[in-house]
């Protein structure tokens, strides 16, 4: 018997992070264990699984992050491939709950899986989040191609030098991606580091950030709008190369027309052209 057993809600959220794996890499953005996925499942927990031992011995953070104390998480499992986790979530990842004291975790679900090494990033994602009372319960790290390739160029990595050409090659780029694409400079993955340059990012009021010559990382209510948010910036990203493949730098819609976008959306940051 596994833990989704007679868990309709909790098997309905874990099938869209495996909806979500399969199209990571369908796309072509997760390469061998690339990526990584978390959801704070902590809404679906109930006394049967509050009451659920440990699989194994509780296992250090690396962060102390006091509001997940008491939280639950589904994780990616590292080296795990998101290809497998799309067939079989439950034994390509695990669900975790944080301790008392909020530096340490343990394993409840199906098998011990250990999490991704990125999860200092996403957990102290996590914490700043609920901070906050964000409704923002899920994010995704993966390598989209196009993405990454911006991040070679110091031009692009200027503040928002991409985010004004990503939303300026398609409308609804800026309607779906409202706060554009953040940049976080080169840090060792899986880094304490990372997590905390990943949180600095987040704080200049983005869902999505760079990490450079890396990957994105992106946050939103649930995992499917993560992954949008990542599938219209690197469409965007696409429809730039495509034209300059074409032999051409893209005129990209005017100020006017992305300024008319924000004022019919009501979208954020309207000033940011
Ligand atoms: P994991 O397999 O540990 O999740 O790592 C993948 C990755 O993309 C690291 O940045
Ligand atoms: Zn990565």
């Amino acid at each position: 018997m596994g833990i989704l057993d007679n868990r309709p809600a909790l098997k309905a959220g874990i099938d869209r992070i495996a909806e979500v794996a399969g199209y990571l890499w369908e796309k072509g953005w997760a390469e061998r264990n690339g990526g990584n996925i978390t959801v704070n499942i902590t809404e679906h927990v109930d006394d049967v699984m509050r009451s659920l031992p440990a699989l194994g011995a509780p296992r250090p953070i690396g962060k102390v992050l006091p509001r997940l104390e008491g939280c639950w998480f589904y994780c990616k499992g590292t080296q795990k491939r998101m290809r497998d986790l799309a067939r079989a979530p439950m034994a390509n990842g695990s669900i975790i709950r944080i301790l008392p004291g909020a530096a340490s975790y343990e394993i409840v679900a199906d098998a011990l899986v250990a999490p991704t090494s990125e999860l200092p990033s996403h957990l102290a994602v996590h914490d700043y989040l609920l901070a906050k009372g964000s409704p923002y319960r899920a994010s995704l790290h993966t390598h989209p191609i196009e993405l990454v390739a911006l991040t070679h160029s110091r031009r692009w990595l200027e503040k928002d030098v991409a985010t004004r050409m990503l939303w300026s090659m398609i409308p609804e780029t800026k309607a779906f991606c409202p706060r554009g694409l953040g940049m976080v400079p080169y840090l060792l993955p899986s880094s304490v580091e990372l997590a905390d340059a990943t949180i600095r990012a987040i704080d200049g009021d983005y869902d999505v950030v760079m990490w450079e010559k890396h990957g994105v990382f992106a946050v939103d209510v649930d995992i499917m709008s993560a992954f949008d948010q990542v599938d219209v910036l690197n469409k965007a990203a696409q429809i730039y190369i495509a034209a300059r493949s074409m032999g051409f730098e893209p005129e990209g819609m005017s100020e006017a027309q992305m300024q008319e976008i924000s004022a019919v959306f009501g979208l954020p940051k309207q000033g940011l052209f």
